[in-house]
């Protein structure tokens, strides 16, 4: 039932929201360093299939085993604390806490994990510069650009050292030059550093980027390898 390997593994996911099936028998699974691209029309439970793989909200029914343990059997404060301390999180936009600088930002998983803020500052500032932000660590994020931003966020989600990057959108409100900046800087530092990612996206420019690509349609999710 888990594929063999795999990191975070999904099996006949079902999710209802009122009467709209939201997952309707989804799986899905990604290997430690994989950069899966979930795609699908919009409203086809893509971002439903993001947040139940997270943790973030639970499915009616179907199994999420992620490291060889089930997320339905921890209670919410272990799933909470899995999240900080294995997850990272790319969304479309708006997700920069706007009164703190950048490199404040960035910082912030490190600080709420505990790290004193001279070295999370430290460790944030590294990854601004593969990303190619440093310059903006001052600046808060109403201050730079929406390409600035995106990689800022992205460089916040992978400063905690996550072993998953969950990406919903990531270069949704970017133009195409710099979407796909922000996905070539995202995907050489998370296959660097062997950090999955699952990259919900619509936009085939930006499933290029990605090792695998999985296509979910009416809560269904396809791996288009195995699709017959
Ligand atoms: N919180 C919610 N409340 C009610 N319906 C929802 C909610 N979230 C998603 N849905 C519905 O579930 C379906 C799948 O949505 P979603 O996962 O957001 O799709 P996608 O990300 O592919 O656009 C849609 O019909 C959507 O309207
Ligand atoms: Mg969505």
């Amino acid at each position: 039932m888990i594929p063999e390997g795999s990191l975070l593994a999904a099996h006949d996911l079902r999710k209802t929201y009122g009467s709209t099936p939201a997952l309707d028998g989804a799986s899905f699974s990604v290997h430690p360093g994989e950069v899966v691209a979930v795609m699908g029309p919009s409203g086809s439970g893509k971002s439903t299939l993001l947040h139940c793989l997270a943790g973030i909200i639970t499915p009616d029914s179907g199994t999420i085993t992620y490291a060889g343990r089930e997320l339905s059997a921890m209670s919410d404060a272990e799933r909470s604390a899995l999240r900080r301390s294995d997850f990272g999180f790319v969304f479309q936009f708006g997700q920069l806490v706007p009164e703190l600088t950048c490199v404040e930002n960035v910082a912030l998983p490190l600080r709420l994990d505990g790290v004193k803020r001279k070295a999370a500052e430290r460790t944030a500032r590294e990854w601004m510069e593969r990303l190619e932000v440093d310059d903006l660590a001052a600046k808060r994020p109403g201050e730079v650009s929406g390409g600035q931003g995106q990689r800022v966020a992205v460089a916040r989600a992978l400063a905690g050292s996550p072993k998953v990057i969950f990406a919903d959108e990531p270069t949704g409100a970017l133009d195409s030059l710099n979407g796909e900046r922000v996905m070539e800087l995202l995907t050489e530092a998370a296959r660097s550093s062997n950090v999955a990612v699952v990259l919900v996206t619509h936009e085939a420019r930006v499933a290029a980027y990605s090792d695998r690509d999985v296509t979910v349609r009416d809560g269904r999710a396809r791996d288009l390898e195995h699709a017959v």
